[in-house]
């Protein structure tokens, strides 16, 4: 009865430029591990779900990359976006369709772009959240801050709720998406607050339920998308319709409503969570915690150092050499370098964003 999805549509922008609009942060492999982010949360899903129940969302443009690197993937579990048009858009449309196929089914939403260590942690976490779900609640999975992150979802909990299946799911009092620096120190320093690790969990009923009690337009879209999604009819509506489709964020349509609803639970995750979202964090990632270390990542990286540390991302080959220089960024491509700091390392978004502005 369980269902996972895979919403694959971020650039990464705090990545540029190892993570582009062709190659964004999900096809790349941050950890190490030899593979990709995105086959990496495959293989952490396929013992919850299997791998015929497994679907990805993501866009057209990264269909053959999505596919090659999942071979196991199935056509009617791959749904393609003609542009990006938010998460809500994005796992509405999943859970619309697989409503229909299967009403009454479980489905969880999974970020293509995290790294998780722990995975027996982490599925009974999620198996937990099923519980959850089952019992009608959104449910999301909560990890416990270590900084005042600004790019977060904040949950207040409030304690913990009776349901089978479920022991540590607490009830959500409330829940903000990215607060301003000064609110994320307050509620740090609170100690009562988790921060969102971007997945849910729901009845697929209940999920679209949530959309339309805030978004009924955006709803509307989805249903007619899905009703006909499995027919000879999809081409068109899609045209006509996804790009229409309001843009929002799934943690203001759903989570911020229905926390405010007393709808929304959290299952405290206890596992090892990252969202990787900038260089200082895959330098950490890499040096497992230790400042003086420095990460090089890259076939067939040449790197020279001499009392630095930080992080050399290098897909060129060609001789990096660093000199008394600590928590360093350096990401080198083929046509843009990057040099910053570690503790600058937010700031390359706005660096991308003017880029954008400049064409
Ligand atoms: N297919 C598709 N299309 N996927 C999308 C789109 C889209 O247009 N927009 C976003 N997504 C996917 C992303 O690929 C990612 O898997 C997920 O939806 C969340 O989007 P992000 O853009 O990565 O959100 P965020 O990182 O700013 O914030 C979310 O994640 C945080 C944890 O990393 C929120 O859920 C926060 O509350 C949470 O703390
Ligand atoms: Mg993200």
């Amino acid at each position: 009865r369980f269902y996972s999805v895979i919403p694959a549509g971020g650039i990464g922008s705090r990545l540029w430029p190892l993570s582009r609009a062709d190659a964004p942060k999900f096809l790349h492999d941050l950890t190490g591990s030899g593979q990709t982010l995105l086959r990496d949360t495959w293989d952490r899903l396929t013992p919850l779900s299997g791998e015929q129940r497994i679907m990805v969302v993501t866009g057209r443009a990264h269909r053959a990359a999505v596919e090659k690197q999942l071979p196991e993937l199935t056509d009617p579990n791959v749904v393609l976006e003609s542009e990006p048009r938010d998460s809500t858009a994005a796992v509405g449309l999943a859970a619309a369709i697989l409503q229909l196929r299967e009403p009454g089914v479980i489905i969880g939403s999974f970020p293509a772009d995290h790294v998780i260590n722990g995975s027996v942690l982490f599925q009974s976490a999620v198996a937990e959240a099923c519980a959850a779900a089952d019992a009608g609640y959104i449910v999301t999975i909560g990890i416990q801050p270590t900084e005042a992150a600004i790019g977060f979802g904040y949950i207040k909990s409030d304690g913990g709720l009776d349901i089978e299946g479920a022991p540590s799911a607490l009830s959500v009092d409330s829940f903000v998406e990215k607060p301003s620096p000064e609110v994320a120190e307050a509620y740090v320093a609170d100690g009562g607050y988790l921060w969102n690790a971007g997945m849910f969990i729901a009845r697929a009923d209940r999920l679209l339920e949530e959309i339309g009690a805030s978004e009924p337009e955006l709803l509307a879209g989805l249903l007619e998308l899905a009703g006909a999604w499995d027919t000879p009819r999809r081409g068109a509506v899609v045209d006509k319709v996804w790009p229409r489709l309001k843009r929002i964020a799934i943690d203001y349509s759903v989570a911020e409503p229905a926390a405010a609803a007393g709808k929304l639970v959290v299952i405290p995750g206890q596992f090892d969570w990252d969202d990787v979202g900038d260089f200082a964090s895959i330098a950490k990632l890499h040096s497992g915690g230790r400042k003086a270390n420095l990460a090089i990542l890259g076939e067939g990286a040449r790197v020279l150092a001499d009392s630095s540390s930080g992080i050399v991302v290098s897909h060129t080959g060609r001789m990096i050499a660093l000199i008394g220089v600590e928590d360093i960024v350096v990401v080198d491509t083929p046509d843009a370098l990057l040099v910053t700091t570690s503790a600058n390392a937010q700031k390359v978004k706005a660096v991308v964003d003017a880029l954008k502005l400049s064409g």
